[in-house]
Parts: structure tokens; sequence; C-alpha cells
């Protein structure tokens, strides 16, 4: 068994900060969501995998692979463009060949392990499992109906208008190599992408035997800010341990499951937990609310941050209250010393201020 992971994509809806960061590598709970999947992959028993790039991205998402401390033997694809996850798998066909493989979005997090569904498919010699998850609008996904008894899958249905189920698919697949001939006959949806929910549709429909796990934990497709916000949330909320390594002066208190490095100053501060702080960060006269991860290099001054997500070399200064953000590298976020109660601002492209 190989495993594939799609780091390719475009990531327009998480622009600015895709123009210089991919999705994949955008950290939750201070670890790029792409490790998450590398883990997952390893605790399966796969070690040959796959990993679908972009010429935009592609050197970016190597180098991040570069440590391997998984062990696993990476294999880099080149998508020159992103049309559809099963023209990644088209792509693919060379590193696949015969082999039956885990197809995972690079930028999917679940909180079951995968190990289960690898085995079942494996043991009852099946074509294909997908992922389902329970969601309040189908609309936006893939959307499949099952046999209840067998488990079965007997239709699937890309954003479907008047959705025939609650049930969505997730971003992780297990395939053998019977879909390869499927995608090969595959015609391009009318948004010109090669569809995997298609692929997966003329599968069934040729008595492929597709079966279907409906996820009971969470699942986080991390495609735009309040996702990564709330992936954030949910991964600090189960894997955080108290783990206080900073010094932390006598007028600081600091609360629950908060892991702090050693290199990073506490002063006069309160941290509430479940929170994660990188290394070499300074937090100083602040409060750290829950839910919050801090990437290396910041500085957290005289200001309030909660549930917010902040990435490496950032400075927060004077800033009253923030909440639900999600802020790029080496940004300042601070307060003007003039006298005028003016914004002032120097925004990068696609960027979105919300203002009270
Ligand atoms: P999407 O989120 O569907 O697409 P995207 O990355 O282009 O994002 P946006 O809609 O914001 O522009 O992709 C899901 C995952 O699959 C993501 O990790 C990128 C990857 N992907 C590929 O590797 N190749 C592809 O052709 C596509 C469409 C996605």
């Amino acid at each position: 068994m190989k495993a594939l992971v799609l780091s390719g994509g475009k990531g327009t809806r998480l622009r600015p900060l895709t123009h210089t960061l991919p999705k994949q590598l955008l950290p939750v709970a201070a670890k790029p969501i792409l490790y998450f999947v590398m883990e997952q992959i390893k605790e399966a028993g796969i070690s040959e995998v796959g990993v679908i790039i972009a010429p935009e991205t592609g050197e970016m998402i190597k180098e991040s692979l570069q440590e391997n401390p998984w062990q696993h033997r990476f294999t880099f694809i080149m998508q020159d463009k992103p049309m559809g996850l099963a023209h990644a798998v088209k792509t693919a066909q060379d590193f696949l060949q015969d082999d039956s493989f885990l197809m995972y979005l690079g930028d999917n997090l679940i909180g079951e392990s995968v190990k289960s569904f690898v085995d079942v498919f494996v043991k009852e010699n099946l074509d294909s499992i997908i992922l389902l998850k329970k969601v309040a609008d189908p609309r936006a996904f893939g959307v499949a109906v099952v046999d209840e008894e067998s488990g079965r899958v007997l239709r699937l249905i890309e954003k479907p208008k008047k959705p025939p189920s609650d049930l969505a698919l997730v971003g992780v697949y297990l395939f053998n190599s019977s879909i390869h001939s499927i995608i090969a006959d595959l015609k391009p949806s009318a948004r010109g992408e090669l569809e995997i929910t298609d692929a997966i549709q003329n599968l069934v429909a040729a008595q492929g035997k597709v079966k279907a796990h409906i996820l009971e934990k969470w699942w986080l497709d991390t495609g735009k800010k309040d996702d990564i916000i709330e992936a954030n949330r949910m991964v600090l909320d189960e894997f955080t341990q108290r783990d206080i390594r900073a010094s932390v002066d006598n007028n600081s208190n600091i609360a629950g499951r908060v892991f702090i490095d050693s290199s990073s100053v506490v002063e006069n501060s309160i941290i509430r937990g479940p929170s994660k702080i990188g290394k070499n960060v300074v937090v100083k006269n602040a409060y750290i609310g829950p839910y919050t991860s801090i990437s290396d290099g910041c500085l957290i001054e005289n200001s309030a941050v909660e549930c917010s997500v902040i990435l490496e070399d950032s400075k927060i200064i004077s800033v009253e209250h923030l909440d639900e953000s999600l802020i790029g590298k080496q940004s300042i976020v601070t307060k003007h010393k003039g006298i005028k109660k003016s914004l002032k601002l120097m925004v990068g492209d696609d960027a979105l201020v919300e203002l009270p």
C-alpha cells in the first residue's frame, strides 16, 4: 500500500497568506497541517509516499519534508496545473503503478486514525473506501447515499442543490488500481476539473465494491480562515498538555493546558489554555486567551489575544482585544500614537480587515 498526498492547488481562499506559503504548511497548534497528515500515514503503517506539488509552492513543500521524522520514502510529483483531484491521481500513475493507495488531501485533518479502515479495505478486498461526515449543509460538498445495512455506496453527487443525504465526502480515500481506467475515461466537470467524486460515482456504476466509513469524530477542511481558527481550536483542545518550559516571572499566571517553549519569556501576563507558544516568543503585560497558537519569534506586548493563530516573527503591540484572527508572518499589528482616532493600515493583496 502506498500513500498519495495532494499538496498542489491554488489556495485562493486563503490569500494573502498563500501568496507566500502553501496552505498545507499553515500551522495548526503551531505545527504545519501537512505534518499531521504525515503522522497519520505513518500510523497506518505506510512508508512509500507520493506528494503532489505545484510549480509555485513545490519547493517549499519539499523543504518542509526534508527532516522527515516519519522516515517516509518520498516521491515528489509535479502537477503543472490544479486540474482536479482525479487529475492529480492521473499525474501520479507512474508512481502508483498497480498498488492500492491511501489518498489524503494535504489540507484536511481528521480526529480518527486511518489505520482501522486501511485494515478493512485490505481484509474485504474492496475497490475503494470513502470517508463521510454528517454536515449541517451538504450543498458545498460531494454528497453520498449509502446502503445502511451493507455500508455500500450507492450514489455520489458533487455539490448538489438538493442533497439526497447529509453525508459529505471527506478528503481521505482508499483505492485499488481499478480507479485508473475509470479516471482515464473521465470528462472534465462544468468547472473544468477532473472530479474524484465523478470518478468514484463511475466506479460504483461499474459495479465496483465501494464502501463508506462514517466519521464519528471531527473533520477539518482548512480551506478558509475560519476553518484554520476552528482546526486550531480542535487540535489544541485534543492534544495540548501542560508543559511550561519558559522563564515565567512571579507576576504572571498560567492556567490550564499551556505549552511554552524553553526559549520564550513571559512577564506580567496571564495565559489561559489550551494554548501553545513556540520558540523565542516574548509575552509582556499581555493576556493570551484560550485556543491561541503563537509561532516562533513573536512579540505580544500590552495586548489581549484570544482564539487566534499568529505566524512567525509577528508583533502584536498595544492591541486591546484581538479575537479569531489569523496573522501572517512578520506582521505588525499595533495602535498608532497620533491623536486622531483613525486607522492606519498597510494591508497586503487579498487581505481581510474586519472592524468593530
Ligand atoms: P482545494 O481546496 O479544492 O483547491 P485549492 O487548493 O486550489 O484551493 P482554493 O479553492 O482556495 O483555490 O484542494 C484540496 C487539496 O487538494 C489541497 O491540499 C490542494 C490539493 N489539490 C491538488 O493537489 N491538485 C489539484 O488539482 C487540486 C484541485 C487540489
